[in-house]
């Protein structure tokens, strides 16, 4: 299997300031379901603890992988901050054994299992989360449909600022800047990411500059997926709104028990 993308260094650093997922709203949507379920809850990719950290705050038992050690370490310390503890594992969430455990709830939040390219790596990772999930579980997948680069109607974009944001006291500037290459037949987005940390006079301190590509996957083939991996029941979701998807729904969260 690919191998999978690293997140550390700068990017890692400045996830929680400069990831556009900082200021997402999806936090209620799984608060929502996770109280739902009796737990324990697994969170696949679960970085630097943006949905982890409120829900054991809300008391729940959560435990966290992902593939990036750095990514943990700053979950682990934002954990601590808090006063709070969860198992934290450095793991892969196209093959990970958790032993006899099983979860109430599964999620993979932040949409990483588009990082999975190839059609073997999703199957293995739904195949891995179904092994986890107890028998009254749930399977909280979100996509992300990248419809302002479909409509953009180019099939690249330079690189242009994405974000900036002024650290108070530390007199810094954190600044993103991103371009694109769209293959709508393949479904692929490769993003080329620059991160920049400045002096508030614009002098550059650190920059890094980081190439992904995130796979979308269409509803039908979804379905297909979940299915394959012994899901038989699935709800659709749009935009974490509790309602279905709309057809410009950027975000479709898929809801699947066994
Ligand atoms: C976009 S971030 C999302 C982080 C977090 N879930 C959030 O919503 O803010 C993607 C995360 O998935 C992790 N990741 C990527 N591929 C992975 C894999 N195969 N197994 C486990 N984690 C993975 C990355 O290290 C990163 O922390």
């Amino acid at each position: 299997m690919a191998e999978t993308y690293h997140y550390e260094g700068l990017e890692a650093e400045l996830y929680d300031s400069l990831d556009e997922l900082a200021d997402f709203e999806d936090f209620s949507f799984y608060q929502w379901f996770a109280d739902a379920v009796a737990g324990p809850v697994l969170d696949l990719g679960c970085g630097t603890g943006r949905i982890l950290l409120p829900l054991v705050e809300r008391g729940l038992e959560v435990v966290g992988i992902d593939s990036s050690r750095a990514m943990l370490d700053l979950c682990e310390k934002r954990l601590s901050g808090a006063g709070k503890g969860a198992e934290l594992a450095v793991g892969d969430m196209r093959n990970f054994d958790l032993g006899a455990k099983r979860f109430g709830t599964i999620m993979v939040p932040g949409f990483s299992i588009q990082m999975l390219l190839e059609d073997e790596e999703l199957e293995a990772c739904l195949s891995c989360c179904r092994r986890h999930l107890r028998e009254d579980g749930q399977l909280i997948v979100p996509t992300h449909m990248p419809w302002e680069m479909i409509w953009d109607g180019r099939d690249s974009c330079p690189l242009e600022k994405r974000k900036e944001v002024e650290l108070s006291g530390a007199g810094e500037r954190l600044v993103a800047l991103q371009g694109w290459r769209l293959d709508a037949q393949g479904q692929r987005l490769s993003l080329s990411n620059r991160y920049e940390r400045r002096l508030a006079n614009g002098d550059l301190l650190a920059s890094e500059e980081k190439e992904m590509t995130l796979r979308w996957h269409l509803p039908h083939e979804m379905m297909q997926r979940l299915g394959e991996a012994g899901f038989s029941d699935v709800s659709v979701y749009g935009d974490f709104e509790f309602e279905p998807p709309e057809a410009d729904s950027e975000s479709i969260v898929y809801l699947a028990r066994i």
